[in-house]
């Protein structure tokens, strides 16, 4: 998708999303319809969710695609990787990624964005998978990042 169109996608989408944030504070249905939005509008999004942290590891949350790997083997992986890192990545090649989890074989480019609370804190991740190579750059990684902190926590 083009860079010009992309943006303008995400702009329409903030707007409905930030609109609809503002009328539920209850975390998980706010992270449910941040997904539910993603994915439908965003047609490369082949699997988008989130992964979060608990006990010192990484389990499945509000997801949509294809069914996804429960839990992601400590310290491997993309969003491990983000985590650790503690920042976005975008990936436009996930075969090049040295220890990739691949839930699905279908993804070819992934983004990760670290969820933080108000203090700062992370506490999982949003993943978007895309089945095609070089989906994702930094509008993506801007917007997703924009969409996450909306948050109440
Ligand atoms: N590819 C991710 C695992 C999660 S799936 O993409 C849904 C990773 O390497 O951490």
């Amino acid at each position: 998708m083009d860079k010009k169109k992309k943006e303008g996608r995400y702009q329409r989408l903030f707007s409905q999303i930030e609109k609809l944030m503002a009328t539920c504070e209850h975390e998980p249905s706010r992270r449910a319809t941040i997904i539910a939005l993603l994915h439908a509008k965003m047609d490369y999004f082949f699997w988008t969710g989130y992964y979060l942290l608990k006990d010192g590891e990484l389990l499945v949350d509000h997801y949509q695609g294809p069914v996804a790997c429960m839990r992601l083997v400590k310290d491997k992986g993309v969003c491990w990787a983000a985590i650790n890192q503690e920042k976005t990545l975008v990936v436009q090649d996930v075969h090049d990624f040295p220890d990739h989890i691949a839930c699905d074989s279908r993804s070819n480019s992934e983004v990760v964005v670290p969820l933080r609370t108000k203090d700062g804190e992370i506490y999982g991740v949003l993943d978007v998978d895309s089945a095609d190579k070089n989906s994702f750059d930094e509008i993506d990684a801007e917007y997703l990042e924009k969409i996450l902190n909306l948050r109440w926590i």
